[in-house]
């Protein structure tokens, strides 16, 4: 029988697609980035794959072919964390430090961790992870013997773009420090020099990494290089899209995803916020500070200014908050501490959103065209902030020195002035105008990658060559030496002409 073979070889190419397992490894010590993971992994495990989850943070709700493994959050990374979440400003290195810290505390947590040993003898088609200072993970592509994507949280950034040899575009893209779309040639040197130095600290934050890889988990001996182990990554999913401003080149394996944790139909809202909602006559506004945010943060004198224009204003307003009750609150301010963003900023009565611009924050509110007004709080929240406005649908205050009566105004401004909300309204449209939607096409690639084996062939060969290389620096240096080589001959040969000449000149007046 020649036909069996074909038979098992398609038999085993449909299964390739359908009901593979992946895993989604996620030590991170951030909840918001499980709702990005969360996105993909639900949708995954949706479309019949069969889905592990291993993060300190997990869904809680059970959903079919949607196992969780639940690793304890480190005690000094918590410390650490609520360190990096104080208002208090700190230099950027500090800043960094703190980052890698407690995402290398989560990543040694996760492997020391005995229910995630446990399934290290299970076998899995695709390893999905995040992109933190956790890279030394990427050792368990070769253990599972599998292919590995990342899933970043973050926009376009120098972290993905080295890792996967996606171009810089110093000229086009904005980095976190400049934000500005529209760069003049002041911004343009900032931006080449703000490039650089991500050039030296990635160095820096990659020879950290990969100490821990070499040292303490994959040695030599036994395992591929930490260089090898990045050079295996099949794709990077982004949390960026072109409609936002920065047009720039991209290699076929950056897939750009925002947008991915928007819900394509909202669910249901409870029903007291749902009825809260439905009777916001003149408008609502809904104010969250994010989910890394501790109300402890805001002193007790700007919750009051922050309160005492809430009892001023016509308008609804649901808080984020950590306590079930706040001094001072007037009827019209609802409290919760965990609330459905997602689904509040789809109800079409709500009017602003008041936020820290927390990536997830802005993609939410651009999806559903509501106006922001930006209350950021550190890193890229203030770049976030400032794009917004620049993008003419935001205003941006400082929750530091924030003033009753500028609060006041610029709420005002937000409900009443109509450009605001047209703009955000346009944006919106825009922004969902896609060929797939940012989940399926996350799916899509998450499959293409399981089924051609980690898609090898589409790797930027690039990635390969080392930094001389990357930018032909080798190849204007050589063509440099070759046009200085040619002008010494041609000034040799010159000088030797002019010589003889004079010479035969001299010889001449002597005979004369
Ligand atoms: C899940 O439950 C745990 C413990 O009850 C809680 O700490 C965590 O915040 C919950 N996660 C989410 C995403 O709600
Ligand atoms: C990465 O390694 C795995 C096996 O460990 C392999 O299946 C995959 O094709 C490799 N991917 C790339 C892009 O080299």
């Amino acid at each position: 029988m020649k036909i069996q073979p074909l038979i098992i070889i398609f038999v085993a190419f449909i299964s390739a697609s359908v009901g593979s397992r992946i895993l989604f490894l996620f030590p991170t010590p951030s909840k918001s980035h499980m709702i990005i993971a969360h996105s993909l992994s639900r949708t995954l495990a949706e479309k019949g794959h069969d889905v592990t989850v291993v993060t300190p943070f997990p869904l809680n709700k059970s959903i079919k072919n949607h196992r969780e493994i639940v690793i304890p959050y480190n005690k000094r990374a918590k410390e650490v964390m609520d360190k990096i979440m104080e208002t208090k400003p700190k230099s950027f290195v500090e800043m960094v430090s703190l980052m890698m810290e407690v995402n290398f505390i989560e990543g040694e947590e996760m492997i020391a961790s005995e229910k995630f040993q446990e399934i290290t003898n299970e076998k899995f088609d695709l390893i999905v992870m995040g992109m933190n200072f956790q890279n030394f993970l990427l050792g368990y592509g070769e253990i599972f013997d599998c292919p590995v994507i990342i899933l970043s949280v973050q926009r376009h950034f120098s972290g993905t773009n080295f890792l996967i040899g996606n171009p810089i575009a110093p000229n086009v893209a904005p980095h976190l420090t400049v934000a500005k779309y529209d760069m003049n040639f002041v911004d343009r040197v900032k931006n080449f020099i703000a490039y650089g130095l991500d050039l030296i600290f990635f160095a820096y934050a990659n020879y950290r990494q990969k100490l821990i890889y070499k040292y303490k988990y994959f040695s030599s001996t036994n395992h591929r290089s930490y260089d090898d182990a990045v050079k295996n990554i099949s794709l990077v999913l982004v949390n960026d899209h072109f409609t936002e401003g920065v047009v720039r080149p991209n290699v076929p394996g950056i897939i750009e995803v925002r947008g991915i944790q928007v819900k394509p139909t909202p669910d249901k809202l409870p029903d007291n916020i749902q009825k809260f909602l439905d009777e916001a006559t003149n408008g609502a506004i809904f104010f969250s500070l994010g989910s890394n945010f501790k109300t402890e943060q805001v002193s007790d004198e700007k919750i009051k200014t922050i309160l005492s224009v809430f009892s001023k204003i016509p308008q609804r307003v649901i808080m984020k908050w950590d306590y079930d009750i706040i001094e001072d609150k007037s009827d019209n301010v609802m409290l919760g501490k965990w609330l459905p963003q997602d689904d509040i900023l789809a109800h079409p009565n709500v009017k602003v959103f008041i936020s820290h611009c927390g990536l997830g924050s802005v993609v939410e509110s651009r999806y559903h065209g509501v106006p922001i007004l930006g209350l950021p709080l550190f890193a890229d929240q203030m770049m976030n902030a400032k794009l917004a406005v620049e993008e003419g649908w935001a205003i941006e205050m400082d929750l530091k020195v924030l003033e009753e009566k500028e609060f006041h105004e610029k709420i005002k401004e937000l409900v009443y002035n109509e450009k605001y909300a047209t703009e955000a309204k346009q944006f919106s449209r825009l922004y969902r105008d896609r060929p797939l939607s940012p989940r399926d096409t996350a799916v899509y690639w998450t499959e293409y990658v399981i089924n051609h084996r980690g898609a090898k062939h589409m790797q930027y060969p690039a990635i390969h060559q080392n930094f001389w290389q990357q930018n032909s620096l080798d190849v204007i240096g050589f063509l440099l030496l070759c046009l200085w080589i040619v002008v010494k001959i041609f000034k040799l040969i010159l000088n030797a002409v002019k010589k003889k000449f004079v010479k035969n000149a001299d010889s001449k007046k002597k005979q004369n």
